[in-house]
């Protein structure tokens, strides 16, 4: 292994050959559900059950999923590089694949947290298979309204600091399969150095802004990762 860091910044267009759908493209996510009443601070204290429904319907079809080969390739690099994913999915499917260095931006759909603090560590806990499902009247270890343990429009990112020393120290950065819309984890790349090589895997056309030359690979995250693979190897 060569001591090259690699950090991967993905988005919902890695997970969506899992078969889990994206936000904004076409017959998205946010198409069938406003963003503002499922995924916002605001909409969960306005309607929790809505909320906690939406969240216990993505975690049954997670469990009814697997990690696509591109999550594979992605864990492979680590047989080659030092590798740090920072995901903004919510899904295990970077975990489930065998990477074993996952920043998650955006919270985690497996883990359960407290409506009062979702932030302290003794409230945050682990969901499984047969217990998937928060419903109103659930606590937390404080006495609260469980909740899931995601980071929702209105609320702070308290992963962001992590993200920034990663990608402040990264050799190569890779972004896969997000739009870039979203603050701050589209941000993270201005706090790459200067010499940092980056790359970007995804089938449509995204605006990065960033005065480092970007290498495009359009394709999806598959295809797009075994082409990556091959520059990265030199073979
Ligand atoms: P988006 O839905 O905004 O973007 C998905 C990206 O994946 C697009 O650029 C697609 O072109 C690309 N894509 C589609 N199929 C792909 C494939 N097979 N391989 C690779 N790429 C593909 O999703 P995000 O950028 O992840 O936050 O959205 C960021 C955040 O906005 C999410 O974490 C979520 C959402 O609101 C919260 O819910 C807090």
């Amino acid at each position: 292994m060569e001591n090259r860091k690699i950090v991967i910044l993905t988005g919902a267009g890695m997970s969506a050959e899992s078969g889990i759908s994206t936000f904004r493209d076409s017959d998205g996510l946010w198409e069938h559900y406003p963003v503002q009443q499922v995924a916002s601070i605001e909409g969960y204290e306005e309607n929790p059950e809505l909320v906690l429904n939406f969240y216990n319907a993505r975690r049954k079809e997670l469990l009814n999923v697997k990690p696509n080969h591109g999550h594979l390739m992605v864990a492979a690099l680590e047989k080659y590089f030092n590798v740090t994913v920072i995901t903004q999915n919510v899904d295990n499917l970077h975990e489930r694949a065998g990477s074993s260095h996952v920043i998650h931006l955006h919270g985690e759909l497996m883990k359960a947290t407290s409506t009062r603090n979702p932030n302290d560590p003794s409230c945050i806990e682990e969901l499984t298979p047969e217990r998937c499902e928060i419903h109103l009247g659930d606590k937390a270890a404080d006495g609260s309204q469980l909740r899931p343990y995601i980071v929702w429009f209105g609320e702070s990112v308290p992963k962001f600091e992590e993200a920034v020393n990663e990608a402040s120290t990264a050799d190569i950065f890779i972004i896969i399969g997000t739009s870039m819309q979203v603050y701050p984890a589209a941000g993270l790349i201005r706090y790459i150095r200067p010499d940092t090589q980056v790359y970007l895997i995804d089938p449509k056309e995204v605006k990065v802004y960033s005065s480092q030359r970007v290498h495009t690979i359009r394709k999806g995250a598959s295809e797009g990762m075994d082409e990556l693979l091959k520059i990265l190897l030199n073979c």
